[in-house]
């Protein structure tokens, strides 16, 4: 068990930027300052090789033109519908697509060098602080991201976060998963743990309605290959060329409980998901386009992010379980990624 750091990059807008390297046994992790980003996670697997199974980027150039890889998105993770009423009082979002939504706040929290230093031999913690009006939220908010690689190969996340002002709070991280380290997921086996989910308009904004998981494309409460119904003649799956959807977990939230399971047979490794939020939105890289590690070619269906958090655009759903926060209360959720390798 060991943490080393190091520089990872020098960039003239952002400052130095730290790469830390978290090894336990077997599995071994990177996180960077920047964007607070899980880089790598390397695990066996059956045969006894190693694997990276997150999808990311070599170069912190890379990062900067991707598409939030392994990087923590906050303060409003998801989409929101281009502004947030709080208190009554109605608050513009910088609309950073198609010039009406709100995508995972703009940059606000990805895009951003975190004050990183180690805890222990295990955890990484880092820092940041961002000013009241980014985004166009309303409140300073000072957020803390704990990674701990635990003993039993498990990458754990931590996530506080506080307002000096009443705002929305709703952090994730935006890793892709890969379990094979290499081509595409559709015969990876997904579980989820939820009997319903929000189905969205053309601009990926839910309306209100949370839609039974039964006899449709979204039922993974067995698991099934992600690829079966990735074409399903589903109005929710042709929109989106597959997932990307918001799960209502069953359970309580609030509770740390499984949420998801993602397998590769071939490779026999398993990561299963826990969290104590409401949601995961299970995105399947329908639209990835770009060049990854070691200059691969990253395409639809590469990877697969399973980013846990509230639903997308509740500060406008009085249906959905609500986030908004008042100045001072603690924000604070946890997330697991546990991976097993078969014997
Ligand atoms: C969203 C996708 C989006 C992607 C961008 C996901 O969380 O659900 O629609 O393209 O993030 O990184």
């Amino acid at each position: 068990m060991s943490i080393a750091v190091s520089k990872y990059a020098q960039s003239q807008e952002y400052g130095t930027v730290y790469a830390y390297d978290i090894t336990m046994g077997d599995f071994s992790a990177k996180i960077l300052s920047f964007g607070a980003t899980w880089q790598s996670m390397t695990v066996p697997g059956k045969d006894g090789r190693r694997r990276d199974v997150l999808l990311g980027f070599d170069t912190l150039e890379g990062l900067l033109g991707g598409d939030y890889e392994g990087m923590i998105v906050g303060r409003y993770a998801n989409r929101l519908s281009g502004s947030v009423t709080i208190n009554g009082e109605n608050f513009d979002l910088e609309k950073n697509e198609n010039g009406v939504t709100c995508l995972h706040s703009a940059k606000e929290f990805s895009f951003a060098n975190w004050a990183s230093r180690t805890v222990g031999e295990d955890t990484v913690e880092l820092i940041h602080y961002s000013p009241d009006g980014a985004s166009g939220f309303p409140g300073r908010v000072e957020a803390t991201v704990r990674y701990t690689l635990t003993a039993d190969g498990a990458m754990k996340i931590e996530y506080r976060a506080v307002s000096d002002k009443d705002t929305v709070l709703n952090f994730t991280n935006h890793a892709y998963f890969n379990l094979s380290g290499q081509g595409d997921i559709l015969t990876h086996t997904m579980k989820i743990n939820a009997a319903a989910y929000v189905p969205v308009d053309k601009l990926d904004i839910p309306w209100g309605e949370i839609r039974p998981v039964e006899n449709t494309a979204f039922d993974f409460r067995t698991a099934k290959p992600l690829g079966q119904d990735m074409n399903a003649p589903d109005e929710q799956i042709q929109n989106a060329r597959g997932y990307d959807h918001n799960f209502c977990l069953d359970g309580e939230a609030g509770t740390l409980r499984e949420a998801a399971v993602l397998r590769s047979e071939e490779d026999g490794i398993t990561m299963t998901v826990l969290t104590d939020n409401p949601g995961i939105q299970m995105y399947t890289g329908n639209f990835l386009d770009m060049p990854g590690k070691g200059g691969v070619h990253m395409g639809a269906y590469a990877g697969v992010a399973l980013e846990t958090q509230y639903y997308p655009d509740t500060p406008n759903r009085p249906e959905f379980p609500q986030c908004t926060f008042k100045a001072g209360e603690e924000y604070h959720s946890v997330t697991e990624y546990r991976f097993s390798v078969d014997k």
